[in-house]
């Protein structure tokens, strides 16, 4: 029986161009995790979108000289063309401003008021001495009361991930003329986070397959569990349904209630723009569906507490829920830690950052998905260098699986043109087949339980094992002297680079269908992307989607019948240069020298 898999994809800000560091945590992870799934034959359903409210959006728009709107459209047209380049497989990638999320978050912002889950209270409210504006939580930094670091901002801690309220910085300032906040008396609604604490706690504490540190970091947070503002004062976001403050256009949900509502709305616009629109319920009203969250570990109470809470709260429904069974809980959350740049802290204002955009411009897609893979953050902090990157390519990608594949198609196309017949097969040819084919068990298990970087080692290793076939059996020589035994050897080959391939997939999506086509197979192994417009006037907007259910992939074993033609082999990596590296330390750095040029 195929499962229903949520794929629930964090939601990047429209606030700028997104870096490595960004798609490091959220994109390359949950997309490894979707294609193995829809390999496997499981139904899944993978949605995300540009977080288009809040103050990210708006710091960037007043920086830009632009509205909000303006410079939501912008981002989001460019992080989902870059989503798109590297092959992430969106189900739906929607945005946070279309009717149908403004209607989703609405019901379930009412359907906690009315359940009494949201009340009323007055608090204190960060206002400019110099404008008497209201000031958001973005705009104010100050000393985190928690750990002590100077540059906390108004909303969470970038130091120690606690989340914060502008009220609790010590010596806070605006971030836009460095005036010191004055706090006021302003209305507002708070979610009732004590009241869920309990049920939490025992979740929470039951998840024994959650990373440790997402656990251990929860578990911590719902301890002291406080009510938390959930609307705002702002004129950007989505308009609060309760009366007095409808009507009201200074206050907006505040942008974490609705961006995380994002999951199921964009599973709901999926079902409606497929003309069946109830099949969102299959994921999230059926017991037997699965979610899994993708993000950084920034991100984590939010998916952890706060989302839980909220689904806890929304019971059946709303207008949405229709009693028709209670929105499932998250079964994983997996929170990926921090990537640094050449040992410092990405910094989109200092210039330490490099954009999907321009890495896709100078390099394919696989490698940056191989490293971010290898040596990415998933369950420590890591370092992006250039030399790393240059090294990965050369020595690991290029030097294990593409020359396997380039050597391996060389021989037999030129020797036989297709895929040989093979005779009788030896016992180390069949011990080598049965490894290879191992590898669905044990790089599907790894993977299924998030463990992206140990499942790609283990493809890696497997192909080192046909390499080392390859030398052992010298089939070059072999076909000179034994045209026979050397079909043999070179079926077995293709028969493992075949499977391999698909193993791949997941990781190196690109790649593998070249892999597929110069094996002489047709068809799409993993699919392709699509951008469609959607949504009638005001609501018109372009999604990123997919026909993922034509793929011809599965994850299983090959059949590889002899005969089929080979076309003319390429290589599948281009080698990098290594001194590429410091050219592109130099381009990132506009202090550091530039290198000599290389003499002739
Ligand atoms: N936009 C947020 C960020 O970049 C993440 C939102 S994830 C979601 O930190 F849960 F809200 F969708
Ligand atoms: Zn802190």
């Amino acid at each position: 029986m195929p499962q229903k898999i949520l794929v629930a994809v964090a939601w990047p800000y429209a606030s700028g161009r997104r870096h490595i560091g960004h798609v490091a945590g959220f994109g390359v992870p949950s997309d490894v995790f979707a294609r193995y799934h829809r390999l496997k034959g499981n139904d899944v359903l993978m949605v995300s979108g540009t977080d288009e409210h809040g103050t990210p959006v708006m710091v960037a728009a007043d920086g830009e000289r632009r509205t909000p709107r303006e410079t939501a459209d912008h981002y989001n047209a460019v992080i989902r063309e870059d989503l798109r380049n590297l092959g992430l497989s969106y189900d739906l990638f929607t945005r946070t401003t279309t009717a149908n999320h403004y209607r989703v978050v609405r019901d379930v912002f009412r359907t906690l008021y009315e359940r009494g889950f949201i009340f009323e209270r007055t608090m204190l409210g960060a206002f400019s001495p110099t404008t008497g504006h209201t000031l958001p939580d973005r705009y104010i930094e100050g000393t985190c009361p928690i750990c002590g670091f100077p540059d906390a901002r108004g909303d969470q801690c970038d130091n120690c991930g606690n989340l914060l309220d502008p009220i609790d910085l010590l010596e806070p300032r605006s971030k836009i003329d460095g005036s010191t906040p004055e706090f006021r008396n302003t209305k507002h609604l708070f979610l009732d986070l004590p009241a869920f604490a309990e049920r939490l706690r025992e979740w929470i504490e039951a998840q024994r397959h959650w990373r440790p540190n997402v656990r251990n970091f929860s578990l911590r947070y719902v301890e002291e569990l406080q009510p938390r503002a959930v609307t705002r004062d702002l004129d950007w976001g989505v308009p609060v349904p309760v009366e007095g403050y409808e009507g009201d256009v200074n206050k907006r949900i505040y942008v974490w209630i609705d961006a995380v509502v994002g999951y199921l709305s964009a599973a709901v616009e999926w079902a409606e723009l497929r003309g069946t629109p109830d099949a969102w319920r299959d994921w999230w009203q059926n017991p037997e569906a699965r979610h899994f969250y993708f993000m950084g570990k920034d991100n984590i109470v939010f998916h952890t507490v706060i989302w839980p809470a909220e689904l806890l709260g929304y019971g059946e429904g709303g207008e949405l829920g229709a009693r028709r069974g209670a929105l499932g809980l998250p079964y994983d959350v997996v929170a990926s830690e921090f990537l640094t740049m050449e040992g410092r802290q990405f910094s989109t204002s200092r210039g330490v950052a490099v954009y999907v955009r321009d890495f896709l411009s100078r390099y394919d897609p696989d490698p940056l998905r191989y490293y971010l893979t290898a040596a990415g953050p998933e369950q420590q902090d890591t370092d992006f260098t250039w030399a790393e990157f240059v090294r990965r390519n050369n020595d690991e990608l290029l030097a294990t699986w593409g020359n396997l594949v380039n050597r391996v198609l060389t021989i037999t196309q030129r020797n036989f043109g297709a895929v040989p017949e093979p005779g009788t097969p030896t016992e180390v040819d069949r011990a080598l087949v049965a490894a290879v084919d191992g590898g669905f068990d044990t790089v599907g298990s790894l993977i299924e339980t998030a463990r992206f970087k140990a499942g790609l080692a283990e493809a890696m290793r497997l192909a080192s094992q046909v390499n080392g076939y390859v030398n052992d059996s010298e089939p070059w020589a072999l076909v000179q002297r034994d045209r026979e035994r050397a079909a043999t050897v070179l079926h077995t080959c293709l028969r493992c680079i075949d499977s391999l391939k698909t193993m791949f997939t997941p990781f190196l999506p690109f790649s593998s269908q070249r892999v597929h086509e110069l094996l002489g197979h047709q068809g799409q192994l993993a699919g392709s992307l699509a951008f469609a417009d959607v949504g009638e006037g005001d609501d018109r907007h372009t999604v990123l989607t997919g026909d993922y259910a034509s793929w011809v992939g599965r994850w299983a074993p090959a059949e590889l019948e002899p005969g089929r033609p080979l076309p003319q082999p390429s290589p599948l990596f281009r080698k990098l240069a290594p001194e590429l590296a410091e050219e592109e330390l130099a381009r990132m750095d506009p202090d550091r020298p530039a290198p000599e040029p290389a003499s002739a």
